[in-house]
């Protein structure tokens, strides 16, 4: 009775993954299986996806490379709900992310997902603190709040930088400053779109070196969108994206798909 473990398993300890998996916590946060996005402007269509398949798990930090066209930032922008796939699905928890109205969507980006964009977008009349504070669903109290966005931002660093407008901040403070806004909604998935596009190869470097401590230290799923290849280590999870798939020779992981065929990718640097 109960016995879940196959029986050419049961004289050794079972894998750990297949406990995982039996318990569902091996299970992608995000999945995406067939994804398409077609522009059209006028007569002309541009196919910016072709059928992308990918499993994020949680806790996940993944590159996201690929020359300039590939669709990079088509793929990140449907799988953080900021724009709906021609075709094609994805999950978020086992749920399918598009069978949400507009609205929906936009209240699961404030609660689940941080965005980090190449050109910072700080609102250039608020402070520092404020920026962070900007995206915030009113759940606790305003000091509460106030509280976390410091703590935030002078775990980043710009402890002394809080009262400082976006003009009175360089690039890397200014970013850094966008990933606590980023991070302040305690968000399930942080997608960065270049965070370093705008940055020298040293502060680049910075950035992406707060974005893996966050990773390690609250464990939130990150997804980052880079030319900077410099900044990504041996054993990092790169996914090459090459006229809108995934590039064919990326090894596949053992892992079980939310659903449909199984050809995500996984690989190294
Ligand atoms: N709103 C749009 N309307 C029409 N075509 C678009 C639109 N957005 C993107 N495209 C096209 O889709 C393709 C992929 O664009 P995307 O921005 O995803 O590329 P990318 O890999 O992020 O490139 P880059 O590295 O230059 O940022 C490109 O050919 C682009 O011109
Ligand atoms: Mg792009």
């Amino acid at each position: 009775m109960g016995a879940q473990i196959p029986m050419e398993k049961q004289t050794s300890s079972p894998n750990p993954r297949d406990i995982r998996e039996a318990s569902g916590e091996d299970r992608a946060l995000l999945s995406a299986r067939g994804v398409e996005k077609v522009y059209k402007k006028g007569p002309a269509e541009v196919r910016s996806l072709r059928g992308v398949d990918l499993d994020v798990r949680k806790g996940e930090l993944a590159f996201i490379v690929g020359p300039s066209g590939s669709g990079k930032s088509t793929l990140l922008g449907i799988l953080g709900a900021l724009d709906r796939p021609t075709s094609g699905k994805v999950w978020l928890e086992g749920r399918d992310l598009f069978d949400r109205s507009d609205r929906e969507l936009a209240m699961l980006r404030r609660s689940k997902f941080g965005f980090v964009f190449q050109a910072f977008n700080l609102i250039p009349t608020l402070t520092a603190l404020e920026n962070v504070l900007c995206p915030l669903i009113p759940g606790g109290t305003a000091r509460e709040a106030a509280q976390d966005a410091a703590r935030l931002l002078s775990t980043l660093g710009l402890g002394e930088r809080m009262k400082h407008k976006p003009f009175e901040l360089s690039g890397g403070e200014q970013q850094r400053v966008a990933l606590a806004r980023a991070l302040i909604g305690k968000p399930e998935i942080v997608f960065a779109d270049e965070p370093t596009g705008e940055l020298d190869s040293q502060k680049g470097g910075e950035i992406i070196g707060m974005i893996r401590a966050m990773n390690r230290d609250i464990g939130v799923t990150v997804l980052i969108v880079t030319h900077a290849v410099q900044h990504i280590l041996p054993g990092d999870r790169v996914l090459k994206l090459k006229d809108g798939r995934f590039a064919e020779d990326a090894p596949t992981p053992g892992g079980a798909p939310a659903g449909g065929k199984d050809a995500a990718t996984k690989g190294g640097a």
